[in-house]
């Protein structure tokens, strides 16, 4: 997995932002690409965690001179999101937001719960709610250890 660039400028504030956008949704005003875009221009070095590349989003975001990365990671990984925290601290030392955007909803097929089968049910529950729970546990360890201390 690449290493997000490090910026010269430094970081005015450190943000995770995963799943900004993937390329078949391009063109799309997704959420996850509004809420990055809005961090950055606030300041915060975003970092998009997504299956697939941010690369539309990043260099929208640093056209505009703010400070983004993007990372390919399935955050349903255990492993994978480990891996992907770790390139996220050596760069920038801390995470100060995380947003857990990442999820399965839009496009999926509306149907009777009786019509659902069980690989789609855990797949669904897997991106919506054990991504959550393993981005949520890695951002909480320098989180903890920063300024949100208790
Ligand atoms: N759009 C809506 O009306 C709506 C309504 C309710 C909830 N939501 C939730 O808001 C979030 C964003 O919605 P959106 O419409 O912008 O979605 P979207 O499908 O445009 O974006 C979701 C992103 O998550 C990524 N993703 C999915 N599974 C992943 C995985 N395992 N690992 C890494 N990345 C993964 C996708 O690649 C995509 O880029 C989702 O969690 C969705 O469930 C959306």
């Amino acid at each position: 997995m690449p290493s997000p660039k490090k910026s010269s400028r430094g970081p005015a504030a450190r943000a995770v932002v995963r799943a900004v956008i993937n390329v078949h949704h391009a063109t799309a005003r997704a959420i996850g690409r509004e809420t990055a875009e809005t961090l950055a221009a606030r300041g915060a070095a975003v970092v998009s965690v997504d299956l697939s590349s941010s690369g539309e989003a990043v260099e929208a975001i640093t056209a505009g001179g703010g400070i983004a990365s993007g990372l390919v990671a399935d955050v349903t990984d255990e492993a994978a999101v480990e891996e992907a925290f770790a390139a996220v601290l050596e760069t920038y030392g801390s995470v100060d937001i995380l947003v857990n955007n990442a999820g399965l909803f839009a496009g999926l097929e509306r149907r009777p719960f009786w019509e659902i089968d069980l690989a789609e049910w855990e797949r669904v529950l897997a991106a919506n709610v054990r991504s959550v729970f393993l981005c949520s546990r890695a951002a909480s360890r320098p989180m903890r250890a920063g300024a949100f201390s208790p």
